[in-house]
């Protein structure tokens, strides 16, 4: 059996829209892109929502809407995408790095509240492999020291914090459509949700020239644009999202009944969260064996991530993160997404199994 890591949803539809633009002769800042703007909104209960080039963008438009620059410091989680981190060290921020919590893998409130020094600027809390930060007390932090809460929600599409959507719980929020993401324009995509006409006016500028009129540039912008075609993709695949996101959830419980008790440390949701399993990742002593034994056996796996990113060689920092640097020699994705089937499912866990047995 050859059990693939993810796997994109491409169907007539899907095809028949992006023929549809491709002969309208309207390829930027058309109807899709307002209409998938209006319906992501709507889906993450915010008010706005401005399509962009990529979640690398949407992080880096929404620091630039928020005056952040030289002098300031962003504090991160180092256990995550270098994307979550890049775009504040561009704009000359300081990055400061907080730990995370040993059971969600997600930045650690109280070191957070460590991390806070006069300079502290925002903070950048990662949703990841899609279960949510534990919000309220990043955000009384936030309230209490004037901080900016920027939302990497890049791999939490529709995941939910006491019943609260992601991309709802702070100031402005970023989102991915890169391809394994539980939806995607099948291309780079990304999308910045908010509440704050303000902001939402600037990153809608700062995407496209820095211009609301064709040619008077009001302020320094990019070309941050999504493209008609991303847009009518991701108007199709938003269409599935919250089934797919319930498959996966469905994969997660089976994983879960298969894997307890194996010997391997199973995910979590914490009693306030919906998490939608963008991965689904292990904790396991013999990680690297284990990842070769399942490659023998046709299953694909993965690592999220290898290297932290205050140990990347473009940002390397001499700062300690406990957690996160025995957790990164230990996670291990397993294979998720909507179309995996239960046998395959079984096939994963039994093979994990197996491994465990043999190596006891
Ligand atoms: C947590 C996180 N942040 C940021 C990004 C960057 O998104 P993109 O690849 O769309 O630029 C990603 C996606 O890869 C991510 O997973």
């Amino acid at each position: 059996m050859n059990v693939g890591l993810s796997k994109m949803y491409v169907d007539d539809q899907i095809q028949k829209v992006v023929f549809n633009v491709l002969n309208s002769g309207r390829y930027i800042n058309g109807q899709n892109l307002k209409s998938f703007e209006e319906e992501f909104a709507d889906l993450c209960s915010t008010e706005y929502a401005v399509g962009v080039s990529s979640g690398t963008s949407a992080i880096l438009l929404s620091l630039m809407a928020l005056g952040i620059g030289k002098g300031d410091e962003v504090i991160v989680p180092s256990l995550t995408f270098i994307a979550t981190a890049t775009p504040a060290k561009f704009l000359g921020a300081a990055l400061v790095y907080a730990d995370i919590d040993p059971e969600t893998y997600t930045i650690d409130p109280a070191e957070v509240q460590r991390k806070i020094t006069p300079r502290t600027k925002a903070i950048v809390p990662v949703h990841l492999y899609g279960h949510a930060c534990d919000m309220d007390p990043i955000n009384e932090l936030a309230r209490a020291h004037e901080l900016y809460v920027i939302e990497d929600a890049c791999q939490a599409h529709c995941a939910t914090y006491k019943g609260k959507k992601t991309g709802s719980l702070g100031d402005i929020a970023c989102f991915s459509f890169f391809p394994s993401k539980n939806m995607t324009v099948l291309g780079d995509g990304g999308m910045i949700t908010t509440n704050d006409s303000e902001l939402a006016q600037k990153v809608g500028m700062l995407r496209n020239h820095g211009r609301t009129q064709k040619y008077v540039h009001e302020m320094l912008g990019l070309n941050c644009r999504l493209s008609e075609v991303h847009a009518a993709i991701g108007r199709e695949q938003l269409k599935h999202l919250t089934g797919w996101n319930e498959r996966r959830r469905a994969i997660a419980a089976k994983y879960d009944v298969l894997l307890r008790g194996s010997g391997v440390i199973i995910p979590m949701e914490r009693e306030w969260a919906k998490h939608v399993y963008h991965m689904y990742v292990i904790r396991v002593k013999q990680r690297d064996k284990l990842a070769s034994y399942l490659k023998g056996k046709g299953v694909e796996t993965g690592i999220h991530y290898p290297v932290p990113v205050h140990r990347q060689p473009c940002l390397m920092s001499d700062v300690h993160l406990p957690i996160t640097e025995k957790y990164v020699d230990e996670i291990l994705s397993l294979p998720m997404h909507p179309q995996l089937t239960d046998a395959e499912v079984e096939y994963v866990a039994s093979e994990i199994g197996k491994f465990i047995e043999a190596s006891l």
